[in-house]
């Protein structure tokens, strides 16, 4: 079984919101977002734009993508699916699920989507 990381519980991040796990926290050397979409769920990508350097974390989260605040590419929260210019690389998912009200995270292991 894979490791999970708790990162709090479903009120610690609100809707539209997203909390940043460090690197350091998470084991993957690279910092990963946790965001709370618009329909509910809890997804994960790779914090770092695919196109430059930014936090998609500071990002504004749209139904289940977030658009990168420096450039503007948007992201499927789900696939991490680069959905416009100028990025055109895919975001790393990680798996999140939500247990008795915990959100974990499982860095490293994909999102199925
Ligand atoms: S840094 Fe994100 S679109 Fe350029």
């Amino acid at each position: 079984m894979s490791e999970s990381v708790n990162i709090g519980t479903v009120e610690d991040i609100d809707e539209g919101e997203a909390k940043v796990i460090s690197a350091g926290d998470n084991g993957t050397g690279e910092d990963i977002a946790v965001f709370h979409a618009e329909d509910g769920n809890f997804y994960a990508l790779n914090d770092n734009c695919t196109h430059e350097t930014a936090s998609l974390a500071d990002g504004w989260i749209e139904g289940t993508e977030v658009e990168c605040p420096v450039h503007s590419a948007k992201f499927c929260l789900k696939s991490g699916t680069a959905l416009c210019m100028p990025a055109t690389i895919a975001a790393r998912t990680h798996k999140v699920e939500v247990q008795d009200g915990r959100v974990l995270l499982f860095p490293n292991v994909s999102a199925a989507v």
